[in-house]
């Protein structure tokens, strides 16, 4: 036990840090890195005097302050001016060139580096003789508060540059650098899905998280929280650091900082127009938050020699992407009925534009939902609208309440046929169950007759709303008895359009039993369910019959299936409909099943349970594999499981599967098997 075995546990435990966090390949396992962990807090539990705040040890002090004292930053922590295109990127560069006009660095090629706009919270981190000793937020820019406590739980924050020890590089005696601390978007989302289980409050996104987080006066509710950074800026140093702003992120990553790995070089401005096009793409595909690109000149003399306008350096400019997430009022909801009955509410907003699109409706998910974020008609709220998906209305700004907002109330009766609502125990959706409710089945029609179910060429949405509403579709089966004469009546139905259409359902008569199976819009009976089904019943008219104990026992078939299975099959009118699409020709079995080739098939009768990482095959491919060969994948452990593939990190199914003495195999005996 000696100091130098201090010290050398502790850079060696900071290498394995940086690797793991910083630069996501880690280098021991978990396990090593825990023994020397646990090494060093024996000796300095031993030796209380040689701990120190920067050890691996001290992540968490545990101390809690009273308030952030206040500190003054050494140089202004400054702010951007904005760009919206390329086209002001452009301008933005002209500006610059006529401001140097008398200098020779006007007529020379500028180059750039682009980053990535985080949107967290501002950090500025001083480095005293390599050691980070003040952490604080941006404040004012020329005040802020400090936040060192919390920071030091910051696993990608080196506490001590360079963090290699051996590396060479000369660190300044002082060295401020400025970063942005964020939540990791999957990791916010788990965390806050977990905050909501708990019935705690929730976080309306991952910038509040963290600014929430770096404010806590306790550290130890930082360290639980998974925070982390990227660092872009030297502030202040004294000594030397490289002249270019690319050079100076590659010393920063040098020195163990995190780098965002999106930033690139752009050897001019073109390049960086090109670069902000791409990202509108790349920011759907990444793990953080960004509200745009950072544009900064390259060389930082230049940018230095081109000064301020206002608190802004003209060297950088910030490149904005359109809003994704917007306040509104919520005017109203209006509440509309899915094929399978279930209402969905919708928000009626105050037109607001985001990313491009004026949006006055959004998505409320359920009533559960509206219940849970309290939302309240009158409130302002923030809309979001994020990739592909429907924009949604993520929740209530309490704050701006002035007592006018009413709450809102769970529909009573269904808002298409008036009927009775249900709500089934153990769910969350309220349910029209009148089966002839018109506008359930104007969806169910279309459902019917879309791409994913019947795919009815020349049968769109909207003839499907038109005949509903007409009344010349009154249930699902009367697609198939449409009168060629009623149809012309119609207005822009020509001979040609009602040609195709009645051709398009005739051939839809060939379509698999399965598809027919889909088509028929049963609960919790997609694609997959149906194909399952058909591959053990055969024949819809099996699948009718059957009880609910024998479609339960097919392997991928859940209660809740079941019971919606046996709920439509047992009511008269489904069966009226099953006798119509009969009597129309359609498709009620796939065929007897074919037979298991002479002498059966290695796995025959064998059933197989998969867990952890194989070495050269995914599980999917593996059940793929197991199922060819005639055997059955199931997804736990039981006394009827023959064998448990294994592989790597295999958890909670290895250990059962030791328990009840199951034969657990590799990969390569699984290939042995099948021969
Ligand atoms: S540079 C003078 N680079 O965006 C340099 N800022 O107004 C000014 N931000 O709140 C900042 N990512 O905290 C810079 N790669 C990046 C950034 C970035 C996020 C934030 C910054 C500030 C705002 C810029």
């Amino acid at each position: 036990m000696s100091l130098e075995r201090v010290q050398e546990l502790r850079d060696q435990l900071n290498f394995h840090i940086h690797r793991y966090y910083v630069l996501n390949s880690p280098v021991v396992s978990d396990a090593e890195y825990d023994e020397l962990f646990h090494e060093l807090r024996r000796i300095e539990e031993a030796n209380p005097e040689w701990v120190t705040a920067d050890s691996p040890t001290q992540r968490v002090s545990g101390l809690v302050a009273d308030a952030f004292e206040k500190v003054a930053h050494t140089a202004p922590i400054l702010s951007l001016a904005n760009a919206f295109n390329g086209e002001d990127l452009h301008d933005w560069e002209g500006r610059n060139r006529r401001h140097l006009k008398d200098d020779t660095a006007a007529d020379e090629p500028w180059d750039y580096v682009v980053e990535p706009k985080i949107d967290g919270l501002t950090v500025v981190l001083t480095y005293e003789n390599g050691r980070f000793v003040l952490g604080a937020t941006r404040g004012n820019g020329e005040i802020g508060e400090n936040i060192t406590q919390n920071l030091l739980t910051l696993w990608s924050l080196p506490k001590r540059i360079p963090v290699d020890r051996e590396s060479d590089l000369q660190v300044p005696e002082r060295l401020v650098v400025r970063g942005e601390a964020f939540f990791p978007l999957d990791q916010f989302k788990t965390w806050n899905k977990g905050l909501e289980d708990a019935g705690e409050k929730t976080y309306m996104n991952p910038r509040n998280a963290a600014s929430g987080s770096l404010r806590q006066l306790d550290s130890r509710i930082t360290a639980a929280r998974p925070l982390t950074m990227f660092c872009y800026d030297i502030v202040d140093w004294d000594g030397d650091v490289p002249e270019m702003q690319w050079d100076r992120l590659q010393y920063l990553k040098d020195l163990g900082f995190p780098v965002a790995p999106e930033t690139i070089y752009a050897k001019n401005i073109e390049a960086v127009a090109t670069r902000f096009e791409e990202w509108i793409e790349l920011r759907n595909r990444i793990n953080y938050e960004v509200d745009g690109i950072v544009v900064k000149l390259n060389n930082k003399s230049v940018a230095d020699q081109l000064g301020f306008t206002g608190k802004d350096p003209r060297g950088a400019i910030a490149g904005k992407f359109p809003a994704l997430e917007k306040t509104t009022k919520l005017l109203d909801i209006n509440v509309s009925v899915g094929r399978t009955g279930v209402l969905a509410p919708a928000a009626v907003l105050e037109p607001v534009e985001l990313g491009g699109v004026i949006v006055r409706n959004a998505t409320l998910h359920n009533f559960d939902e509206i219940a849970r974020k309290d939302i309240r008609i009158g409130d302002r709220v923030w809309v979001k609208r994020a990739g592909d998906v429907i924009p949604y209305v993520v929740g209530p700004i309490v704050d701006l309440r002035d007592g006018s907002e009413r709450p809102i109330e769970i529909p009573t009766n269904c808002p298409s046929c008036n009927t009775l609502v249900v709500r089934i125990e153990g769910e969350v959706a309220v349910y029209c169950d009148n089966p002839s409710c018109p506008e359930q089945l104007v969806r169910r029609v279309e459902y019917f007759v879309s791409r994913g179910a019947m795919d009815i060429d020349g049968f769109g949405s909207q003839t499907a709303e038109l005949l509903t509403n007409l009344g010349m579709i009154k249930d699902l089966a009367d697609v198939y008895y449409q009168d060629r004469d009623a149809l012309l009546e119609l207005e822009g139905f020509k001979d040609k359009k009602v040609d195709n259409l009645l051709s398009g359902v005739e051939k839809s008569k060939e379509q698999p039993a399965t598809r027919f199976l889909t088509a028929l819009g049963i609960r919790f009976v997609g694609e997959v369910v149906a194909g399952i089904l058909l591959d053990e019943f055969r024949t819809i008219d099996a699948l009718s019959e059957a009880d609910q104990e024998s479609i339960e026992a097919v392997h991928g078939i859940g209660s809740g299936t079941a019971e919606s299975l046996v709920r439509w099959f047992a009511n008269e009118k489904n069966q009226a409909l099953l006798t119509k699409f009969r009597e129309a020709g359609l498709q009620f079995s796939i065929g007897e099943k074919p037979e298991a080739p002479e002498g059966g098939l290695p796995l025959d009768g064998l059933t197989f349970v998969i867990t952890g990482t194989l070495p050269s095959m995914s599980r999917p491919d593996a059940k793929k594999l197991i199922e060819a060969n005639g055997g059955k994948v199931t997804g736990s452990v039981s006394k009827n499981t023959n064998y448990l593939l294994a592989g790597e990190k295999a958890g909670s199914k290895l250990t059962k599967a030791e328990g009840l003495g199951v034969n657990i195999i590799s990969e390569e005996q699984l290939n042995e098997l099948i021969g």
